[in-house]
């Protein structure tokens, strides 16, 4: 069974998943950490994210490893090991750019399939239901008020790389979040949009445990004969 979750920046998406997959024993594959990957990836070889020829050249010599030690999950480009900085600010301002490359998407969306293959797993990401797995069984779609994503985001980078903090405001942060928002929704390949059979969750005034209630709660109730 393939479940998919979508939604922009910050609504919960990546703790939503996890957490879903771990309580009913499915993989949990976060697609983009993909993207970041390659964005790292990218950066690290000097190549400018707009020079769209060198990056779609890039593509064939990208390696990127996904290892779980003692239940923690840690990405790698090649042997680097990229958990953390490619939750930075470098990779994190450049991604939506290069995620928007048609031969960029067409490359992990292949990576993606492939791996669903004889699996059950929770695919979370920006076009999962729409392009990648129309064919889902269960396909949620996340939504929130922007100022409690941001305000959501911008506790979230505080807590977890004080270092990079600096001088980051709120007002920055709700602007970086609409920015890539408004790039990932009005791209002409597989933007982030709705699928029509995916069920909508406003996670503005949910918990987590409240959200995935409503997910099983579906998930149960639709026929599935896998
Ligand atoms: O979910 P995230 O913030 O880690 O995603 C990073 C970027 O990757 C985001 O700006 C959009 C892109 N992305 C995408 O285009 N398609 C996906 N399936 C997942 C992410």
């Amino acid at each position: 069974m393939i479940i998919t979750i979508d939604g922009p920046i910050a609504t919960g998406k990546s703790s939503i998943a996890k957490q879903l997959a771990q309580e009913i024993g499915f993989i949990y594959v976060d697609t983009g950490a993909m993207y970041r990957c390659l964005a790292y990836s990218i950066l690290k070889h000097g190549i400018s994210p707009s020079d769209a020829p060198s990056v779609i050249n890039h593509l064939d010599t990208f390696k990127f490893d996904i290892k779980i030690r003692q239940g923690k999950r840690s990405y790698f480009v090649s042997d680097t090991n990229v958990t953390d900085i490619i939750r930075g600010e470098e990779v994190t301002s450049n991604v939506s750019e290069i995620s928007a490359i048609k031969e960029v998407r067409e490359k992990l969306v292949n990576l993606q399939r492939d791996f669903s293959n004889g699996i059950n797993a929770v695919f979370e990401g920006r076009d999962m239901g729409t392009v990648v797995f129309p064919g889902a069984d269960v396909k949620i779609f996340l939504k929130g008020d922007p100022i409690v994503r941001a305000k959501r985001r911008y506790n979230e980078f505080k807590q977890k790389y004080p270092e990079d903090f600096h001088d980051l405001t709120l007002e920055q942060t709700i602007d970086e979040i609409n920015k890539r928002d408004h790039h990932d929704s009005n791209r002409k390949i597989s933007p982030l949009k709705q699928a029509e059979d995916a069920i909508v969750i406003d996670t503005t005034d949910l918990t987590i445990e409240d959200i995935i209630a409503k997910i099983l709660e579906y998930k149960d109730s639709i026929p599935y004969s896998a």
